[in-house]
């Protein structure tokens, strides 16, 4: 069975390995921002489409020593290129470096490059193309320490690319870190759930899509799929099946709602939420957290308040927000669970709430709390 590489946002490591092992992966060992598998490549194809927390997954091509130019060369030429793209197929390398020869990427992925593309020359007369945007092959190569590993990329954009967010807000929550966090909170699926500084409404699509059994990769394309050495029988199968499992979920939306201060935040919700098919599925309004009544009574609430290290509003400001959070929970969230993302420790104490998780996770480079608040019938709070 071929050896994978699926990445995450650290933090989600069990999330992903969680998901993995009900995808049907083998052997997963959970790594530092990441997992490693073994799998039938069926379960990678399906991985790509399902994964909710993962942002890549890639599949190790060759690992070997590797303390200069002739052994990297010498590794890359070991593995039949032919099998993933044609002569006239196109390619790209990235790099990463640790402890090794090599002080940067530039000179081995170069060496990668030259590799392959002699290889293409030797067998066909003909050199793959490099392109930079949308790669037939992505690799990636890892040097660390004297070794060398090489992997093919099957998504190519990364996967929490969904593309249900054309337009971006001003600091979206990657898709997959959303989606993740959703599933760390382990909530029913079906919960009346909130979130009211929703920004582009990337919690409630994610929500949405984990109720409606919708795979979040569906209606997109992989680079996998352009492979030649790809099963196109079962790949299809295993997209007919998502297929199936999301028509048979369309109408298992639950209650959805979200509000958000910002005009713009609003409108760029809309079209996500169009854009996810998720109309008429999802309230939303326009205001303060502060005075927001919600349609329905809330039994979960997520959110990602302002923080301030990428917003960077005046610190008054971001304690407004805070406070106006505080104010929504209790007035308006008796009997529910909370969790709030919080990147900034002084803030979470403006909500007048005592947090009985905390669950570190990083947002991009910053390092954040998912908070959890359950929420009694008074008011107060219950630590666990
Ligand atoms: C970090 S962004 C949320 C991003 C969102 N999770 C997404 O994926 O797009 C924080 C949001 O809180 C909103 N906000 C801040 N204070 C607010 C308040 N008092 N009432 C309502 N929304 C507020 C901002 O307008 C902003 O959209």
């Amino acid at each position: 069975m071929p050896n994978y590489y699926a990445a995450c946002t650290l933090g989600l490591e069990q999330v992903l390995a969680d998901e993995l092992a009900s995808l049907g992966a083998d052997q997963i060992e959970v790594k530092k921002g990441a997992c490693a598998f073994a799998a039938e490549p069926v379960v990678a194809y399906r991985a790509c489409l399902w994964l909710r927390s993962g942002i890549r997954v890639q599949q190790e091509m060759a690992r070997g020593r590797a303390t200069g130019r002739a052994e990297l060369y010498d590794l890359v030429k070991s593995v039949d290129w032919s099998r993933s793209i044609a002569k006239d197929g196109t390619l790209a390398v990235d790099g990463a470096v640790k402890d090794s020869w090599a002080n940067d990427t530039r000179f081995p992925v170069l060496v990668v490059k030259d590799a392959i593309c002699d290889q293409f020359r030797e067998v066909h007369g003909v050199r793959p193309d490099v392109e930079k945007d949308r790669p037939d092959l992505p690799i990636k190569l890892v040097l660390r320490g004297d070794e060398a590993i090489l992997y093919r990329d099957l998504g190519g954009a990364p996967l929490h690319k969904r593309g249900y967010r054309e337009i971006q807000h001003k600091s979206p929550l990657n898709e997959a870190l959303a989606a993740g966090l959703l599933l760390l909170a382990e909530l029913d699926p079906m919960a009346p759930l909130v979130d009211p500084m929703c920004g582009s409404a990337t919690f409630l699509v994610e929500a949405a899509w984990i109720a409606m059994d919708r795979a979040p990769g569906l209606g997109r394309s992989f680079a996998f799929e352009r492979w030649r050495d790809t099963d196109q029988a079962a790949w299809q199968s295993a997209y007919d099946d998502a297929e199936r499992r999301a028509t048979a979920g369309q109408d298992r939306c639950p209650q959805l709602a979200g509000n958000d201060r910002h005009p713009g935040a609003i409108a760029i919700a809309e079209q996500a939420l169009r854009s996810a098919g998720l109309t008429g599925k999802v309230t939303l309004r326009h205001g303060d957290a502060g005075d927001w009544v919600p349609p329905f009574e809330p039994a979960a609430v997520v959110t990602n308040p302002p923080y301030g290290e990428r917003l960077q509003p005046d610190a008054a400001e971001l304690v407004d927000s805070w406070r106006a959070l505080g104010e929504f929970l209790h007035g308006q969230c008796r009997g529910a669970t909370a969790h709030v993302l919080c990147g900034n420790p002084d803030l979470p104490r403006h909500l007048g709430l005592r947090s009985s998780r905390k669950h570190p996770v990083n947002n991009g480079p910053i390092e954040c709390r998912w908070l959890r608040y359950e929420i009694d019938a008074i008011g107060e709070v219950r630590g666990r």
